[in-house]
C-alpha cells in the first residue's frame, strides 16, 4: 500500500494537481503478471480532464514519473507500469517489518473509536448450531481487524435468553423432565424436552397454551419459572463457555434479550410519544410503509414483547454506554429483513446513529450440500466437531513429527484453527461445505497449511541462528528471486483494509495464503541456509515473514505455533 500512494502522489503531481491523491490510488491496479510491472495505472479516465487521448497522456506522463524507489517505466498502449526499485523497496520493506514488529500493517483510522460487535449469541437450552458458530468466528475475526485499524472492539454476546419458547420448555420439563437428566447432560437433554413438546403439541394443542401461560409467569417474574429458567441458562452457558475456551474467544459482555426486560417499557412509552406505535390485528406495531418494509411487531395482544424490540432497548442501550461509532451485527443472512426494520424504526424514532448499524449476514454452512440444522434432533454438536479436529490434527502430528514435545497444544491449535480458517477463507456470504478432511489438509488453501509454513520458517530461523542483533546484512542478494515476496509482504497492509472496509476477513485468509505459497516457492528455489554473504539478508527476510504470518493468523482468531 505505501508503494501504491506513494505513485500516486507521483502522478498527482505529474498530473498538476488536477485529480486528488486518493483518486488515483484507487485507480492503480496491480498488473496480473508481474513481468508486465509492479503497478500499473490506466489513463482512460483522464481523457475527459485532459481532453486527449488515453495513450498520449500515458506517453507525457511517462516523462514526468522519478523517483528513487521506481526503477523503470514503461506504458503500453494507455496503461503506465511501473517497475520498483528491488533493492531499496526490499530492504525498506524488511526493516520496517523487524522494527514495528506486530505492530506491521496496522491503520491508524478507528482513533481509538469504539465499535460494537454483536456476535455468537446463541440461545440457551438449545446447541450451539453452525450459524452461531460462523457468527462467533466471523465476529471475533472482525473485532481484531477493526482494532488493528485503530478502533477499540467491544465484543458482545447477545445471548437468546428469554422468549415464548422458555415457557414450552418450562413446560416440558415440568411435564417430562428429570433433574438429574438435565444436570448430567443439560444441552442434549432440554434440547429432547423442547423437541418432544413439538411433536406432542401437534396432537395435543393445550400443550401450546401452557407454554404461553408459563412464559406469561416467567415474564411476571414468577419464583418457580423464575429459578427453572435460571438454571436453564446456567447450565447452558457453563457448555458455551466450554466452546468459547476452545476457540480462544472473548467477550466484553453477555449482556442477553433477558438483560432488556426493565427496559421494555420505556422503549415502547417512547415510541408512543413519537406517536409510531399502531394498533393491527390487536397487536402494536410500527409500520415502515415509506421504507416499503412490512411493520415491525413491537407488542403482542397479550403485552409480551418482541424480540425487534429488545433489540431496540439494546441498540439504545449500546449507544447510551459505548457511544459507539460503529455497531456490527454478525448475524445469519436469514435476519436481514429483521434488521433493514430494526434500523428503520430508529430512523424513524430520529436517532442519526442508525446509519452506523450494520448487519454482516452470512452464508450457511452445508453438508453434502444441505443446510445442516439443529432441529429434530438432527443436530451437529459443535463442541464434537472441534474435538474430532483436535483428534485428527494430533493423529497427523503423531505421524509428521513424533517427538514434537507439546502435541496436545499444538494439536489443539491445529484442529480449531483449522476449523475457523475453514470458514474465513471465503468471502462470508458464500455457503461452506462442512468437510473435516477439507480443514485439516496440510496442502492448498487451509489453516495448517499457513500455520505449517510459518513452523517450516521458523525452523529456518532456528537453523540460521538468527538473532535481530545480528541482523544487519553483510550483503544484499539481489532480490530477484525474493522480490515476489517482498512485494507480498508490502501488501499487508492493503488486505487488511480491504478487510475493514467489506467486514470480510476472507481478504486476509487469502493473503496468508498467498505470502504461504510464494514463501514455500522461495524456499524451494533457493538455498536460504548456505553459508554466504547473503544468509543475514535472506534471514531477515524469512523472519519478516514470520512475523506477518503471525500476524495475519492472529487477525483471523488463530495461533501459530513454532513447530508442528
Ligand atoms: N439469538 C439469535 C439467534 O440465534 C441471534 C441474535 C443476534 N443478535 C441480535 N442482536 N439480534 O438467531
Amino acid at each position: 500500500m505505501k508503494y501504491k500512494q506513494e505513485f500516486a502522489k507521483i502522478l498527482y503531481e505529474a498530473l498538476d494537481h488536477e485529480i486528488q491523491v486518493k483518486e488515483l490510488e484507487v485507480l492503480i491496479e496491480k498488473p496480473k503478471n508481474q513481468q508486465h510491472g509492479d503497478l500499473a495505472f490506466p489513463c482512460f479516465s483522464l481523457a475527459k480532464v485532459k481532453r486527449k487521448s488515453p495513450t498520449i497522456i500515458a506517453q507525457e506522463l511517462r516523462e514526468k514519473i522519478q523517483s528513487p524507489t521506481i526503477e523503470k517505466v514503461e506504458v503500453v498502449g494507455a496503461y503506465i507500469n511501473i517497475f520498483l526499485n528491488k533493492k531499496i523497496v526490499s530492504e525498506d520493506t524488511v526493516d520496517t517489518i523487524i522494527q514495528q514488529q506486530e505492530k506491521y500493517g496496522a491503520l491508524d483510522i478507528g482513533h481509538n473509536r469504539p465499535v460494537t460487535i454483536d456476535l455468537s449469541s446463541p440461545n440457551i437450552a438449545k446447541p450451539f448450531s453452525m450459524g452461531h458458530l460462523r457468527s462467533t468466528v466471523i465476529g471475533n475475526s472482525l473485532a481484531f481487524i477493526v482494532e488493528k485499524c485503530g478502533y477499540k472492539p467491544i465484543r458482545i454476546n447477545h445471548i437468546g435468553d428469554w422468549g415464548t419458547q422458555f415457557g414450552k420448555l418450562i413446560t416440558a420439563y415440568k411435564l417430562w423432565g428429570e433433574a438429574e437428566k438435565v444436570k448430567l447432560n443439560p444441552i442434549k437433554e432440554l434440547l429432547t424436552l423442547y423437541v418432544k413438546f413439538h411433536d406432542e403439541a401437534e396432537s395435543d394443542p393445550s400443550l401450546v397454551e401452557q407454554g404461553r401461560n408459563w412464559f406469561k409467569k416467567l415474564e411476571e417474574g414468577d419464583e418457580e419459572a423464575t429459578s427453572l429458567w435460571q438454571w436453564f441458562r446456567d447450565e447452558s452457558l457453563k457448555e458455551f463457555s466450554r466452546i468459547y475456551e476452545l476457540m480462544n474467544v472473548q467477550f466484553d459482555s453477555f449482556a442477553g434479550e433477558a438483560f432488556y426486560n426493565d427496559k421494555m417499557d420505556r422503549i415502547v412509552k417512547l415510541l408512543e410519544e413519537k406517536q409510531l406505535l399502531v394498533e393491527s390485528d390487536q397487536a402494536q406495531v410500527v409500520e415502515l410503509i415509506d421504507e416499503e418494509l412490512p411493520p415491525c411487531l413491537i407488542k403482542k395482544s397479550d403485552g409480551a414483547t418482541l424480540y425487534a424490540t429488545r433489540d431496540l432497548a439494546a441498540a439504545l442501550y449500546r449507544k447510551k454506554n459505548y457511544d459507539f461509532n460503529l455497531s456490527l451485527y454478525v448475524v445469519g443472512n436469514e435476519q436481514s429483513l429483521h434488521f433493514k426494520q430494526l434500523m428503520a424504526v430508529l430512523e424513524k424514532m430520529g436517532y442519526s446513529w442508525a446509519s452506523k448499524m450494520v448487519h454482516i449476514p452470512f452464508g450457511m454452512m452445508l453438508k453434502d450440500g444441505k443446510k445442516m440444522s439443529t432441529r429434530k434432533g438432527k443436530v451437529v454438536l459443535l463442541e464434537e466437531v472441534l474435538n474430532e479436529s483436535i483428534a485428527m490434527a494430533r493423529h497427523n502430528i503423531e505421524e509428521k513429527n513424533p517427538n514434537l514435545t507439546n502435541k496436545d497444544t499444538v494439536a489443539k491449535q491445529v484442529g480449531v484453527g483449522a476449523v475457523m480458517f475453514h470458514d474465513l477463507k471465503n468471502f462470508r456470504m458464500n455457503d461452506i461445505e462442512f468437510s473435516l478432511e477439507e480443514m485439516l489438509r496440510f496442502e492448498g488453501e487451509t489453516g495448517p497449511y499457513v500455520q505449517y509454513t510459518y513452523a517450516r520458517a521458523c525452523s529456518i530461523l532456528r537453523k540460521g541462528n538468527w538473532e535481530i542483533a545480528k541482523a544487519v546484512p553483510v550483503s544484499s542478494p539481489s532480490w530477484e528471486k525474493e522480490w515476489k515476496v517482498v512485494s507480498l509482504l508490502t501488501e499487508f497492509t492493503g488486505s487488511i483494509k480491504r478487510a475493514y472496509e467489506q467486514f470480510d476477513p476472507s481478504q486476509i485468509a487469502k493473503y496468508i495464503v498467498d505470502l504461504a505459497q510464494a514463501f514455500n516457492k522461495y524456499y524451494g528455489d533457493v538455498k536460504i541456509l548456505e553459508d554466504n554473504a547473503e544468509q543475514q539478508a535472506r534471514l531477515a527476510l524469512v523472519y519478516s515473514v514470520t512475523i506477518v504470518l503471525k500476524e495475519g493468523l492472529r487477525l483471523l482468531g488463530i495461533e501459530a505455533p513454532e513447530e508442528m
